[in-house]
């Protein structure tokens, strides 16, 4: 991908395009959510042109950044949605009324409920993840007279070299049809009425950086359209999930390492070729990833033992990620030292670690920095995918407020949250409300 960086240094100070972070925190306060609104429509842009030799709709996997402000920017640019709840749909349904015919609906445990929401909304696919919940959609859209789309999301069987908590397209794991049970489950779809056999859906798992994996799981997808359609079916679609990788890991913040997207679309591409289907893509992380960064504070430094720790204002509840998966994200100053203190202070090793009461609301340990000082502020880059979307209210902490900045302007598009925000739903009598 040829891209201009979001996030560089101009005089020492780090901006997300045209705009210092610094003025961002002064304005926004921290923990605060930075989003380049011209990285992610130039990310979608160079995504949908690596897989143009082929008829496709991205579908935005909704759960790696949920903001209508950036399901609104995405629709705009053309995009679908994957959504897997009912309440993805319902943002959907908030930001471009419109994208629901081009929204894909995965997800293994679909209620009642949320198969009716997609069935009056006429979504294009429902990504049927067993046998039981292939009943219960046949038996929904009967009684609702809606005729429902569906493509079995197989599993391959396919090892994705991932954390395993986001591997997901192997036989031990809770996702997708297995294949040799796919044709038999198609067969009886087939005989409903209210169903459409329309497709085929895979998806093998997230943040994976090795593309052999993506192929052999299309190799597979491919072998069963062909049996598929021996067998009589219909088959349109093919959706190849998401999961492709980012670089977490910079040298410099600006340098930026950017997936392989032409590779990536070969993988994908090439078992399809000669086969005429519609190709539905689910990308999440790699169109908004890189695209964000947490700005926090340091609150603290403190020192035990041999440990330097900087603690900050933002937590685990922030960015889940370090304390959930082990995740490694870049941090940078926000304002670099000048160079007459950096020669005479080396950087130092610190453990930088959030306020909550867990030993793992650790953002990084032993990372070398410059010698922040209290009050400086630093940035947790690549954190525009799963971010906010896996924030919580862990301990009482509102939730950061969210920015979107284009060229010279920046745009709350989220308030932070406040103490109030987070009692209103609690039903006790409460005497100062
Ligand atoms: N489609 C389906 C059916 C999915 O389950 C997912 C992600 C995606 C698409 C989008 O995958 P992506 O392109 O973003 O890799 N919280 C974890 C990631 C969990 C991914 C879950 N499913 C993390 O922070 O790394």
């Amino acid at each position: 991908m040829t891209q201009s960086l979001p996030f560089h240094y101009r005089r020492s100070a780090l901006h997300c395009e045209q705009v210092p972070l610094a003025r961002l925190a002064h304005r926004f306060g921290t923990p605060l959510y930075v989003y380049s609104r011209t990285a992610i429509v130039e990310r979608y842009r160079a995504f949908d042109r690596a897989v143009r030799s082929q008829p496709h709709t991205l579908c935005y996997s909704v759960k790696a950044n949920s903001n209508l402000s950036l399901l609104q920017l995405l629709a705009g640019e053309g995009a679908g949605f994957d959504v897997v709840s009912g309440g993805e749909l319902e943002r959907v349904f908030a930001a471009a009324p419109r994208a629901a015919r081009r929204t894909v609906f995965s997800g293994v445990g679909k209620t009642t409920a949320e198969m009716d929401l997609a069935l009056r909304a006429g979504i294009l696919l429902f990504n049927v993840e067993s046998e039981a919940e292939l009943e219960l959609l046949a038996a929904r859209a009967t009684r609702l007279r809606k005729k429902a789309r569906v493509a079995l999301r197989v599993n391959p069987d396919v090892r994705a070299e991932t954390h395993p908590y986001i591997a997901t397209g192997q036989r031990q794991h809770k996702f997708g049809v297995p294949m040799i049970q796919a044709r038999a489950l198609y067969r009886r779809a087939a005989q409903e009425k209210y169903l459409e056999v329309a497709g085929v859906s895979v998806h093998i798992g997230s943040q994976i950086l090795r593309l052999a994996p993506f192929s052999t799981a299309m190799r597979r997808v491919a072998a069963l359209v062909r049996s598929l359609r021996a067998d009589g079916h219909h088959i349109r679609y093919v959706d190849s999930g998401g999961g492709l990788g980012i670089e977490y890991r910079h040298s410099h913040v600006d340098a930026g390492a950017s997936p392989a997207l032409p590779a990536y679309a070969r993988a994908i591409l090439g078992p399809l070729r000669g086969l005429n289907v519609h190709l539905l893509l689910e990308p999440g992380r790699a169109l908004v990833g890189p695209a964000g960064l947490l700005l926090a504070r340091v609150l603290y430094r403190k020192s035990s033992g041999r440990r330097r720790f900087l603690v900050l204002d933002a937590a685990m509840n922030d960015l889940m990620r370090p304390a959930l998966y082990g995740a490694y994200h870049e941090i940078v100053p926000a304002v670099l030292a000048s160079p007459s203190r950096n020669e005479k202070r080396a950087t130092r090793s610190f453990d930088v670690v959030g306020p909550i009461c867990e030993t793992g609301d650790i953002f990084a340990r032993n990372r070398q920095l410059s010698p922040l000082q209290e009050g400086d502020l630093v940035a947790l880059l690549d954190a525009g995918a799963y971010g906010m979307s896996l924030a919580s209210n862990y301990n009482s902490r509102p939730r950061p407020a969210e920015v979107l900045v284009s060229g010279r302007s920046a745009r709350l598009i989220r308030r932070r949250e406040t103490a109030r925000d987070l009692m209103r739903p609690e039903l006790a009598s409460h005497p100062n409300r």
